[in-house]
């Protein structure tokens, strides 16, 4: 299966998967302003961290094409969402050029857009090395939650690019997805992919995952980040920190697969991570569907943060981090 890319340049403007219509209609579309580009991050036709990253400096180039005041329309895109520090680094990189001119702006955020598809590949190789070395087998069992597949970067993921690459080696035991409530990415992109690369896999509820750890049905867990504090603490999707948990408990490992460009040293620790909060409507129903009572209140964290001594490994482009022995990024 060829790798296709979720998001590009193209002529004048973005293209990217809208990834709100899968698993049933796998449609690109073109975005022109800044504003659509926003619309777009904030409904999560495009998300993860590696493809907001270049999401946020491909916008730069749009803004720098189209915008009167292109710094401004770029503080805004900054914004959009505010726990994946890859969309405010994608940003910042690229009005580094601003003054250069659109092609310069341009040229830096293709070069960010080229170093994911390479950070991805060498996430892959030394994350399926060490998943083998960590748990001492040759065909693994991994469990995993949300996407962070191809989806969620340009061409192949982060944790699940891990997976992709033991798949692709012969050494794939199985996945174990969590569907990720409340917009089940794990259920509607992660399968989705996993499929696509005729990977053998399992959906679970997200509350099964720390029992399935504790009844070893896994031998690891590999989970993408959205942004790594300067001692190691993690955020990323709402139910890592359960796993984290469940996988200590069972002594099972648990990865965090993530590139350099999420690793934020000027936030000291997870306390200090902003976790975004979304719309109550996500947690009422499900695509429309209402399934609450009238007048229930909800709490919608997209995110968690898992502390660094449950983490086993960081695995980046360029190295190992083992905060369990205190090791920080
Ligand atoms: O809300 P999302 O779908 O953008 O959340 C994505 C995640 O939490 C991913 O695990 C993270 O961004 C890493 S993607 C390689």
């Amino acid at each position: 299966m060829p790798d296709m890319r979720t998001i590009d340049w193209a002529g004048d403007a973005v293209e990217l998967v809208d990834q709100t219509l899968l698993p049933g209609e796998c449609a690109v579309i073109r975005i022109g302003t800044v504003d659509g580009l926003i619309d777009a991050i904030r409904r999560l036709a495009v998300r993860g961290a590696p493809a907001l990253g270049v999401a946020g400096a491909l916008g730069v180039a749009l803004a720098a094409a189209t915008e009167p005041d292109p710094a401004a329309a770029a503080a805004r895109l900054r914004a959009a969402r505010p726990t994946a520090v890859n969309l405010a680094w994608g940003v910042d990189e690229a009005l580094k050029h601003l003054d250069e001119g659109f092609e310069a702006v341009l040229g830096r955020a293709l070069e960010i857009r080229d170093a994911d598809i390479a950070a991805c590949r060498a996430m892959g190789e030394r994350g399926a090395d060490l998943v083998c070395e960590l748990t001492g087998r040759d065909r693994p069992r991994i469990m995993t939650v949300c996407n962070t597949g191809g989806l969620a970067a340009v061409e192949r993921g982060t944790a699940l690019g891990v997976v992709q690459t033991l798949h692709e080696r012969g050494r794939l035991a199985g996945v174990l997805a969590l569907e990720t409530r409340p917009l089940l990415q794990g259920a509607r992109l992660t399968a989705w992919e996993l499929g696509r690369m005729g990977a053998p896999y399992r959906l679970v509820v997200d509350s099964a995952g720390p029992f399935l750890l504790a009844r070893g049905e896994a031998d690891a867990v590999l989970i993408g980040a959205d942004r790594i504090a300067a001692n190691g603490d993690t955020a990323n999707k709402i139910g890592s920190y359960a796993l984290a948990l469940g996988a200590r408990r069972a002594g099972v490992p648990f990865v965090v697969v993530a590139p350099e460009s999420t690793v934020d040293l000027a936030t000291p620790s997870g306390d200090r991570i902003e976790i975004e909060d979304r719309d109550p409507e996500e947690v009422l129903g499900v695509r429309g569907v209402r399934l609450a009572p009238e007048g229930a209140a909800v709490l919608n964290p997209a995110f968690d943060v898992t502390p660094r001594d449950l983490i086993t490994a960081i695995v980046t482009e360029r190295r190992v981090i083992r905060p369990d022995r205190g090791e920080t990024p």
